[in-house]
Order: C-alpha cells, then structure tokens, then sequence
C-alpha cells in the first residue's frame, strides 16, 4: 500500500514547510488541503456568496471546478483554470474561510476530492482533519503543534502573508480561526488518537522533517 503521511495542526505550526519537506526527501506527492478551502471560499467571495450564510454557501460549492498539483517542489492550485495561490492567501480569504470550511456539503465535496487525489499513490496531506477523517488508515500521523506566539510570528513572516498583517493583528485572527476550527461541529480540527505529536516551537525547520522521516522509516 503506498505510503499516506497525515500532517495535522493549527495554523503556524510550521506544516506547510514541514510537509513539502518530508514529501521531497522521502520522494512523495505534496497536497495541501487548507489551499482547497481556501480556493473554494476565494471562489465564494468573487461571486458574491455571504459566506455566513451556510445554505448559500452549500448550494453553490459544487460549482468551481478545484484543481491540485501536487508537486513538492512547486504545488499549485486552480480555480476554473485560474491561478488562484495568491489571491487564497489574502487577509479576506484568511478572515472567511472558517466560515466556508464549516459547511458540511463544502468538506464532503473537498474530502471527496482529497480522497481521489490520496488514491492515487504516495503522498504526504496536510490539514486538520487527515489523521481523523480523510485518511484514517494512513501509516503515518503527526500533530503538529506551536506556542500561539511563535505560530504568529511565522505566520506574519510568511512572504505569502498579507503585509498588512502585524504579529498582533495576526495573533488576534490566529486566534478567533484556532476558535472555530477547533469548535465547528463537522471535523474539527482534532489530535488522532494513534497521531504522533511534535512542538515546533523549540525545533528548526530541518529537525521538524527528519522527526517525521525518521517515523516514516520505522513504519517500514
Ligand atoms: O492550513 P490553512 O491555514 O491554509 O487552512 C485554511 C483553513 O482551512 C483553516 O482555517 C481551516 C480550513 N481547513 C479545514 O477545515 N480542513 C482542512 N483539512 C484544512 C484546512
């Protein structure tokens, strides 16, 4: 069975580089399912869909047409052909998303999709809900995790950021989205049960990928 290694955890837990990471040295696809919420909510807030309301956002999220490439070394994502890697990372977007990634018929289609991508061979997935619902059987699960402070400082470092974003400003958003994802009553973001657990916030980047290499390796 090819490998599956699920990378879960808040926002600034460092995932997104820990993932391409391990994906490239260990020779496996790369999907970042967080880029799918937010492409669909980018998509919501273009055609004008209130995103609070979860009815209208239902009844339209099967329309965009998402697409992910999956190469670590430069993933990307469309939206009906489009481009769409910056405008998803927009302060707007960031601000919505939550609300979008709630609607139960928004994570049936993206999981869906998400499944269809996994199936197709060897992959390292992050998000907040691989471990526990989009691929449980996954050979490999890690939670990752940071001090608030330390994931709002990357996050405001981040050279995809909003410049416009201070720590603070950051710290606050950081906060209300840790909040609703973690609350929202379709998966939330959750530690698994059998997931390794890794605190980022002492560790390099390059400590953060060879613990999970060495924990893929020992999975033989
Ligand atoms: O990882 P990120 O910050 O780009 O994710 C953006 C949002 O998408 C996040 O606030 C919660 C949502 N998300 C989700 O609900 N389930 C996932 N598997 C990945 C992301």
């Amino acid at each position: 069975m090819p490998l599956v290694i699920a990378m879960d955890g808040p926002s600034g837990s460092g995932k997104s580089s820990a993932s391409r990471g391990v994906a490239a040295a260990l020779g496996l696809r790369y999907l970042d399912t967080g880029a799918m919420y937010r492409a669909m909510t980018w998509w919501m807030l273009v055609n004008g869909v209130p995103v609070e309301d979860a009815g209208a956002v239902a009844a339209r999220s099967l329309e965009p047409v998402l697409e992910s490439g999956t190469d670590p070394a430069a993933p990307t994502i469309t939206v009906d052909g489009a481009d769409v890697s910056g405008p998803i990372r927009s302060r707007e977007v960031t601000n919505a998303v939550s609300a979008v990634s709630s609607v139960p018929a928004v994570r049936a289609r993206l999981v869906a999709l998400q499944r269809e991508i996994i199936g197709i061979g060897g992959i390292v997935v992050e998000g907040r809900d691989i471990g526990t619902v989009v691929a449980p059987d996954a050979q490999v699960k890690v939670y990752l995790t940071a001090s608030e402070e330390a994931r709002a400082l990357r996050r405001a470092q981040d050279p995809a950021a909003d410049p416009g974003a201070s720590v603070t400003l950051t710290l606050a958003e950081q906060a209300r989205r840790d909040r609703l994802d973690s609350t929202r009553t379709a998966s939330p973001l959750a530690k698994a049960a059998d997931a390794h657990e890794i605190d980022s916030t002492e560790l390099g980047l390059g400590e953060v990928i060879e613990a999970v290499v060495r924990l893929a390796k020992e999975t033989g």
